[in-house]
């Protein structure tokens, strides 16, 4: 009875001074780590090895410095740092892996404002492609998708992904994103590996990617939806090119203000694409591609197609492409690709402007259709 009553009171003092001032009180209640500034807002929470997973899910995102080192993620899960604190930062350290799963994925799927995700020096972001790569890409196996970003006033930067089993990075619903520094090596998916695009973007604006390097087996850059956005200073080999699209069916099928500048392809099937769907609608507007350099390109240096996914029909006029801008674009093709390849529809392109296009080797195609005035194959 007597302790009932001292702990009643001690509890009641408790609150007083909780209430007087927060830096007083005598114990901690339950809930101070989430109503109070704790040791994690100031220090690196470190997860690391195959407890760190579970031991981040618990702290349920009180961290605000937040370190993976060496961590494995179990199989079939994803690396959980969406809703993220203002202000957080992601580091990853080391070898990240996941285990063995054939399912969608994401891998990682991080979102938030003010987040700054990079990876330290020597860091390395395992997909494992290799036990998954069975020459199908979407089909054979299920493979889970890399890296989905959703990301507000935000950076990412120094990432190295290596072996990526299917897509890349997908960014979506992002604004203020810049991408820096990041490698893509899927080099050794070559012959085995399909649809591991670099960035599929779809849904954002004023995106960013400098300095990107991207090995893989498919479009090194795809804009399915987004306005002002710039991919400059990259190297893409060995995939699909830098591509607008494809655009259509979607839930959005608008592209506005786009530059991809200073960049090479090589080895690629394609250089510069824009690909609309066939019998869909939506408008291409004030895309750019300046000092661009394609080399050993196999099918198309500069396409534009409007009956994507339906090669054998008529290209259609409901996606419109104007302002569409090439400046000093110079390369060379391999076999019998062919240069430049245009599939517009009847009057959907307009108002193009190319200067300093020179594409060598290679075939000049005859049956261009719909080119804008001033343009020729
Ligand atoms: C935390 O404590 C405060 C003050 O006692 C209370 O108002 C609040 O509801 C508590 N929050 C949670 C999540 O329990
Ligand atoms: C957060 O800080 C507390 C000490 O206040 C510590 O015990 C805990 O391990 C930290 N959490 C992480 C994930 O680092
Ligand atoms: C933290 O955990 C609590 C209780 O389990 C839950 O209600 C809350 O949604 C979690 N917050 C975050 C950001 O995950
Ligand atoms: C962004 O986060 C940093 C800490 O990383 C903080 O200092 C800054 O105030 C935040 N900016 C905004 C606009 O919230
Ligand atoms: C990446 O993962 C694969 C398959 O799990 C493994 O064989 C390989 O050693 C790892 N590579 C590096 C560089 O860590
Ligand atoms: C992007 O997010 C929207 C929801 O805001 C969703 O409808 C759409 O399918 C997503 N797109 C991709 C490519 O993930
Ligand atoms: C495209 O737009 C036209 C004209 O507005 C409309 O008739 C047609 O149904 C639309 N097609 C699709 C696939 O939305
Ligand atoms: C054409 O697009 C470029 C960006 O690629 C933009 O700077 C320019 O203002 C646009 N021209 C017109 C007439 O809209
Ligand atoms: C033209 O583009 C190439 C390839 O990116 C670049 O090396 C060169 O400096 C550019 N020329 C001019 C005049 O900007």
């Amino acid at each position: 009875m007597k302790n009932a009553v001292l702990l009643t009171s001690l509890l009641s003092l408790g609150h007083d001074v909780v209430a007087f001032g927060r830096t007083r009180t005598p114990w901690r209640s339950t809930n101070d780590t989430q109503t109070w500034p704790s040791l994690n807002d100031t220090q690196p929470c470190t997860f690391t090895g195959s407890t760190g997973y579970s031991l981040l899910k618990a702290s349920n995102r009180s961290c605000t410095d937040i370190v993976l080192s060496d961590l494995s993620v179990p199989a079939g899960v994803t690396l959980d740092l969406r809703n993220l604190r203002n202000g957080a930062s992601v580091t990853f350290q080391g070898e990240t892996s996941w285990g063995y799963s054939e399912w969608a994925g994401p891998l990682v799927s991080i979102s938030g404002t003010n987040i700054t995700v990079k990876g330290a020096p020597g860091s390395l972001l395992n997909g494992s492609g290799d036990l998954y790569w069975d020459g199908e890409g979407q089909g054979g196996k299920t493979k889970p998708k890399f890296f989905q970003a959703r990301l507000i006033d935000s950076t990412i930067s120094d990432i190295s992904i290596l072996n990526a089993p299917v897509h890349v990075f997908s960014i979506n619903n992002s604004r203020n994103l810049k991408i820096a520094n990041v490698i893509i090596d899927n080099l050794a998916g070559d012959g085995l590996a399909k649809n591991t695009d670099g960035f599929d973007i779809s849904q954002s604006s004023n995106i960013e990617i400098e300095g990107a390097t991207v090995m893989n087996q498919d479009d090194c850059v795809a804009i399915n939806s987004g306005s002002n956005i710039v991919f400059r200073d990259g190297i893409c080999i060995g995939g699909h090119g830098l591509s607008v699209g494809s655009i259509g069916g979607r839930s959005d099928n608008t592209v506005d203000n786009v530059l991809f500048d200073n960049s090479v392809i090589i080895n690629s099937q394609n250089g510069i694409r824009i690909k609309t769907k066939h019998s869909t609608n939506g408008t291409v507007s004030n895309v750019a591609y300046r000092n661009i350099g394609l080399s050993y390109i196999t099918d198309y240096g500069i396409v534009v197609d409007q009956s994507y996914g339906a090669k054998t029909l008529a290209p259609t006029n409901g996606v419109s492409i104007t302002n569409f801008t090439l400046e000093n674009v110079s390369g060379t093709m391999m076999g019998d690709g062919l240069a430049i390849f245009v599939r517009c529809g009847e009057g959907s392109c307009a108002d193009w402007t190319w200067a300093g296009v020179n594409v060598v080797g290679g075939q000049r195609s005859t049956e261009c259709t719909g080119l804008p005035a001033g343009i020729e194959c």
